[in-house]
C-alpha cells in the first residue's frame, strides 16, 4: 500500500527534524568538549547518534516503501548557550516536539488505517536489538528529565559551588557511560 500524501509529508518533515536534533546535541557536544567537560560532552554526542538514527530509520523506511524524500537542513541557528541550565531546557523541550511530531504521524497513520507505517513506528526497532521510534521517544524524554532534575537538585546562587556541581555530575556522567 502507497503511503497517503498526508502521512508522507509528515515522515518528510521528520527526517529533517531529526537531522536538525542531531545538529543541537552536536552543538551542545562542542560547548561542554570546549570547557574540558567530557562527561557531559560524551552524554550529548551519543544523543546526537541517536537522533542520527532515527533520521536514517525514517529514511530507511521510505526507502522500502519507495516513497519520494527530501532532506531540508533548516537555516542557520545561533547555538549559543547562555548556562547548563538552558541547555537543558533546550534538550527537553527538543525531545517533547519530537515526542509530538512522531505522535502526529501515527495519528494520521490510523486515519489512514495505514497499518504498516502504525506497525514499524510501535515495533521495528531503531537499530539492532533497540526499541522502537515510539518507545525509544519515552526513554529519550526520561533521560532528559532525569538529567534535568539532578542537575537542579543541586544547582543554585553560588557560582563556585555551581562550577563545583557540574564537575561533579561530569564524573557521574562519565561514570555511567563507562558501565
Ligand atoms: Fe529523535
Ligand atoms: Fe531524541
Amino acid at each position: 500500500m502507497l503511503l497517503t500524501q498526508a502521512t508522507l509529508n509528515l515522515l518528510n518533515q521528520q527526517i529533517s527534524h531529526e537531522f536538525n536534533n542531531h545538529t543541537i546535541y552536536r552543538n551542545i557536544q562542542a560547548y561542554f568538549s570546549n570547557l574540558d567537560l567530557d562527561g557531559w560532552a560524551s552524554f550529548f554526542g551519543l544523543q546526537a547518534e541517536g537522533e542520527y538514527s532515527h533520521y536514517t530509520h525514517i529514511i530507511s523506511y521510505l526507502d522500502d516503501k519507495n516513497a519520494p524524500y527530501e532532506i531540508n537542513v533548516l537555516s542557520y541557528t545561533n547555538y549559543q548557550y547562555k548556562d547548563i541550565k538552558e541547555i537543558l531546557d533546550i534538550y527537553y523541550a527538543t525531545e517533547i516536539v519530537t515526542t509530538t511530531m512522531i505522535y502526529a504521524i501515527a495519528e494520521q497513520a490510523k486515519a489512514d488505517n495505514d497499518h504498516g507505517t502504525i506497525g514499524w513506528l510501535y515495533t521495528t526497532p531503531v537499530s539492532e536489538g533497540g526499541l522502537s521510534l515510539v518507545h525509544e521517544q519515552i526513554e529519550e524524554e526520561d533521560s532528559a528529565l532525569k538529567l534535568q532534575s539532578e542537575f537542579m537538585q543541586g544547582f543554585g546562587n553560588s557560582d563556585q559551588l555551581n562550577q563545583q556541581w557540574i564537575r561533579i555530575i561530569n564524573e557521574n556522567l562519565i561514570r555511567r557511560l563507562e558501565s
